[in-house]
Formats: C-alpha cells, structure tokens, sequence
C-alpha cells in the first residue's frame, strides 16, 4: 500500500513501483485517483482488500492488504474498519460480509460477477443432498452466500485438499468447478464422478466413487490448453510454467507447478527460472513483473477475466464517495453460510 494523500507524492511513489508496466501519462492519472482514495479511506474508517488479479495501477496503490481468496478471507475476518471495500468480484465481497455481518462492505462494480458463482444454485446443492442423503457438501468459495448456506464446509484453491481431507469421510460432494474438483480428487487418490453428466444414471447404488462433482468451469482457465504450453515450451525451451487449479488436469499435469493465485506468485518469488509463464488472469504477471524486474514474465492476455476487470481506480472512488455497491445478505442465509465459511478459515 501506498499511503499518500498528496497526488504528486503519489505520482512518484506508484512511478517507482510501476514504470516498467504503467505507461507514465496513465500514472497520472491513476496517482490522482489514488491519492483521493486514500483521503476518503481515512476519513471513512475504511480498509481496502485487494485481489492479486486487479490491475497493476489498483494493486500497487490503494489496497490495505492484497492476496489470494484466502488471504483475503481471512484480512476480512480481523478488521476493525468501519467499511470494507472489496476490489475483487462478488462472491469474495460476499465471503467478506459474511465474516462481518455488523460492517459496511462495498463492491465498486455491481457487475464484478464470476462465472463459477453463476454455475449453481442453492436448489441444485439441496437436490444434490436429496441424491447423496448424509454425504458433506465442500463448496469453493467462489458461489454466493446461498449456496454456501447449504453446504458443510467452504474451501478455495489454497486449501482445497486440506479441507477435503479435514472432513475424514469416505465421500463427499465437492461442487462446482468441475477441473479443481477433478485435481483434487487426483491428489487426493479418490474417485470422482459427476451425476449431471448424466442425470438419469443411478450412481446412488454404485459403491466405487469418494466424490461427487458439479460440471461448472471458470471461464479463463477453461481456454488454457496443453497445445498452448507445447507452443510456449517450443518457442521458450526453459520456461517454467505455473497453471491455476482451475485449469484442466491435463494443463495441470503439462505444468511446473500448480496453487492458488497467491501461491503462485510466492514461486516466481522463491524460485530463478529464465522465463515464467502464468496461466491464469494476465494482470497477475504484471504485478509481479513489477514486485519483480528481474524476473521474466511471459503473457497470454488474449483470455481475460471480464469480471475482475470491472474494478478500476475510477470505480473504486465512486465506491468510496457514493456507499456503493452496498452487499447485503438475509439474515437466515448469512447465518448459515457463516458457519461453513468459518470452518474453512478454523482449518488454518
Ligand atoms: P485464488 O483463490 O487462487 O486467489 O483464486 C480466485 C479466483 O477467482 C481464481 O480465478
Ligand atoms: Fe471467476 Fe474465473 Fe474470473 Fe476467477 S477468473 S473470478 S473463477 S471467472
């Protein structure tokens, strides 16, 4: 975070950061954009949570605190500001609510969606129940606050087999993004099989399946293919290649390494190859080629996440200024949803 009020201080300082990515006339721009966040942060008692996927002027500049879904969850959990403002999509300004039911928590794009959170509903997680009666529901926290009020537990890419494994049952429904489901079930040596592929099979009497899956898919990682990594590994023999759990198996398995947004950029930090390559949301390599100017970051920016891309600078202040876009969750879902998210964040 950069502290500064003063828009020409902040100039300098994002400057210093950020020359080698942000054309210097956007600075400008963007530094006085900054420097007025930070006044009416203070003057709201307000803390901003910033996801590593937002745009290298946002995360470089005005965010408390940045990191992955769980690190987030868990800066959400601790704070003692007045208002959160969540520059990250929905469902993680909802998680953030969740944790604070007593807090403003604000969104700066009403259309910060996400493609996994639109794959289910609250009523497809209770027919699920009514199918695989006594079987937990781990939910990714990337659904809304009515789907994870039906569910046991809640996890994220960061955790995903510690909490699979924490529950110590034989089976259990693991929903919705079919490929994290699929790369855990891998690592985690259990059989999965997905009831909506075919819903008129009866899986119910089948003894040799530990998991149950859902076939909802993130709409970026989904379009990494392994034919892009041969092509990126013909052109850069000694690329390391770091893919998000939300990528195919397959993407997974032709890749250096694979983790949560945050523990990625913790092995560009840690390690010193020639070239990386993320696949995941492009804006991610920009911030840490600029945390990092040694290090060599490849992009494939052709596939965006339209949805992380809604949170600006602009929108951001007109968050601040307006009280906008407020979160509210009902009371019963809340509550019920609270417990599945604090039993992730209990698992440490
Ligand atoms: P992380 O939990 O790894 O930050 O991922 C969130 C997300 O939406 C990835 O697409
Ligand atoms: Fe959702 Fe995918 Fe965007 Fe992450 S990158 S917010 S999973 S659509």
């Amino acid at each position: 975070m950069i502290a500064e009020t003063n828009p020409e201080k902040m100039y300098q300082a994002m400057k210093a950061k950020l020359a080698n990515v942000v054309p210097d006339f956007e600075l400008k721009i963007k530094a006085e954009l900054a420097a007025e966040i930070n006044r009416l942060k203070a003057e709201k008692n307000a803390v901003i949570l910033g996801h590593n996927y937002m745009e290298a002027a946002l995360f470089n500049s005005v965010p408390d605190f940045v990191g992955d879904s769980l690190e987030l969850a868990r800066k959400a959990a601790q704070t003692d500001k007045d208002i959160i403002v969540f520059c990250g999509v929905r469902f993680m300004a909802e998680t953030a609510k969740i944790l604070n039911p007593g807090k403003t928590v604000l969104l700066p794009s009403e259309k910060a969606g996400c493609s996994l959170a639109a794959s289910i509903t609250a009523e497809d997680v209770r027919e699920l129940k009514r199918r695989f009666p006594g079987v937990p529901v781990v939910t990714y926290v990337n659904t809304y606050a009515d789907v994870k009020a039906e569910s046991d537990i809640c996890c994220t890419s960061g955790n995903a087999q510690a909490v699979v494994e924490s529950l110590n049952t034989e089976t259990v429904i693991f929903i919705p993004d079919e490929y994290l489901a699929k790369n855990v079930a891998k690592e985690t040596g259990k059989h999965i099989i997905f009831p909506t592929m075919d819903p008129r099979k009866k899986f119910e009497g089948e003894l040799d399946y530990q998991m149950i899956g859902w076939l909802g898919r993130c709409e970026v990682h989904d379009k990494f293919t392994v034919e892009d990594i041969e092509n990126v590994r013909k052109q850069f023999p000694d690329v390391t290649i770091l893919a998000h759990p939300e990528c195919s198996p397959e993407v997974v398995a032709a890749s250096d390494f694979s983790g949560s947004t945050g523990a990625m950029i913790r092995f560009v930090e840690n390690s010193s190859a020639p070239h990386y390559l993320l696949l995941t949301e492009c804006a991610m390599g920009d911030n840490i080629a600029a945390a990092n100017p040694d290090k060599d970051m490849l992009r494939l920016c052709s596939v965006r996440c339209p949805h992380m891309n809604q949170i600006t600078l602009e929108d951001t202040l007109e968050s601040l200024r307006k009280n906008q876009y407020v979160i509210e969750i009902p009371e019963d879902i809340l509550q019920r949803a609270a417990r599945s998210v604090e039993r992730m964040i209990a698992i440490g």
